[in-house]
């Protein structure tokens, strides 16, 4: 079920899946979480790496499953989040894992650091307007962007699929080329993807 996960991390696995559970209230979520959302992180990481990037920016990071994949793979970036917990829990997981993150306590929103060409801004499930805020900061930097839209609980994959098609809408009339991609079999997860090359 964690076949990426442990391709990536080996026997640390299950300390990332054992650290996202300890951090995570899963009570009401409907959807299996847990081994599958970690590795529908993985996966997210795998297709960020796949497009070469030359640095990487994750906004609203959590724990920074995602940010901890990229660095394992050898690339260079920060992840930020707004919540103290996370990213003193984040920062205490990439010391278990002996993996060397810059984890930074900041509200993207007031995020405004330019990037080099070909860097990558990655946001997983923002809320309260910060999807629509790193996607205009993407496209003001010409940075491509890997956006996993935010969902409800009940909503149906052809909802969100359209939420995926509208912001893809977005890129593309910025001249990105654009395109959605699922994460995951179990969970009604999909990225958007928007490059610039
Ligand atoms: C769905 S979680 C991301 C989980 C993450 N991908 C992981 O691997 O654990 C969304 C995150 O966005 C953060 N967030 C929400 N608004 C933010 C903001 N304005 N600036 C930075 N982080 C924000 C939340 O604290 C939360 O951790």
């Amino acid at each position: 079920m964690i076949n990426m996960t442990n391709e990536i991390f080996g026997r640390d696995a299950d300390k990332i899946v054992r650290a996202f559970l300890d951090s995570v209230h899963l009570g009401q979520n409907k959807y299996q979480v847990g081994c599958d959302y970690v590795e529908a992180c993985v996966i997210l990481g795998y297709i960020v790496a796949a497009n070469n990037p030359t640095y990487f920016v994750e906004a609203g990071c959590g724990l920074g499953i995602l940010s901890l994949t990229l660095s394992k793979m050898g690339l260079q970036g920060e992840a930020y989040d707004i919540e103290p917990s996370l990213i003193q829990e984040g920062k205490a997981l990439a010391a278990t894992l002996g993996i060397n993150l810059n984890y930074n306590l900041q509200d993207f929103n007031e995020w405004n650091s330019s990037l080099p060409s070909g860097s990558f801004m990655i946001v997983d499930k923002p809320r309260g307007g910060l999807e629509l805020v790193v996607l205009s900061k993407a496209i003001s930097t010409k940075c491509n962007l890997a956006l996993v839209p935010p969902y409800n609980l009940g909503e149906t994959s052809g909802e969100i699929l359209a939420t995926c098609e509208s912001y893809m809408r977005a890129l593309m009339s910025q001249g990105y080329h654009a395109e959605s991609v699922a994460l995951s079999e179990t969970l009604p997860l999909r990225v958007v993807l928007g490059t610039t090359f």
